[in-house]
């Protein structure tokens, strides 16, 4: 999330006007019922999943055949080997992605979602293992990303290199991600 947000508000801002993502931040604030909010955020949300395409925080994952997996070529995968599947890799197949390194959230648009296969984004993985956090994990990166946007105006630190990604455990920038921020004069603070 630490690691996410910034990403995603830098990609924002390099990208379409941050405004843009927010036509329903404003209601977040001072209501009673958030979680209906929440699913009005829809261009917010595409930003996120854009964000998670391009900078997944895990990046490699390990599984162990149950079962000889038939690959289309007709090799075969036999039961009992460990396999690592490539996170970052399966978000930056140019097949399936073109122009990979390009952030783009329209990808995420309804209409694009349906052309594409649903493992061909895979953040929280897929499957009965996949992340238990990830609803959580997407209210949480909406929350503060809507209400980061609303009070603060944010811009990337032109004294700091282009970040770089350094994969550990998870994705990092290497030597962490600068940001300016400057508090809207107008809003809700
Ligand atoms: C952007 C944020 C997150 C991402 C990208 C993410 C991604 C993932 C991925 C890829 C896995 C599968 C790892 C593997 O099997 O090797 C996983 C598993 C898991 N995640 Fe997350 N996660 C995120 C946030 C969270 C949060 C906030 C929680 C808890 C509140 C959480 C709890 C878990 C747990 C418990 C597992 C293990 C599930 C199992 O093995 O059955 N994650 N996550």
């Amino acid at each position: 999330m630490f690691f996410l947000a910034p990403f995603c508000v830098l990609e924002t801002w390099k990208g379409p006007r941050p405004s843009l993502c927010l036509p329903g931040a404003p209601r977040l604030v001072g209501r009673n019922n958030p979680r209906d909010d929440l699913a009005q955020l829809p261009f917010l949300t595409m930003c996120i999943k854009e964000s998670l395409r391009l900078h997944p925080p895990v990046t490699v994952v390990s599984r162990r055949c149950t079962q000889d997996i038939l690959l289309p070529d007709g090799r075969v995968i036999p039961k009992g080997v460990i396999c690592l599947i490539s996170i970052f890799g399966t978000h930056h197949n140019p097949s399936v992605w073109p122009d990979p390194e390009v952030y783009d959230p329209f990808r995420f648009d309804p209409e694009n979602i349906k052309k594409r296969s649903p493992l061909a984004f895979i953040p929280f993985l897929a499957g009965p293992r996949n992340c238990i956090g990830r609803t959580f994990a997407m209210t949480e990166m909406k929350v503060v990303l809507a209400l980061t946007l609303l009070r603060f105006r944010i811009l990337p630190d032109d004294a700091e290199p282009e970040p770089r990604r350094k994969p550990e455990l998870i994705l990092r920038a290497e030597g962490g991600l600068w940001l300016r921020v400057e508090p809207l004069s107008a809003g809700p603070q």
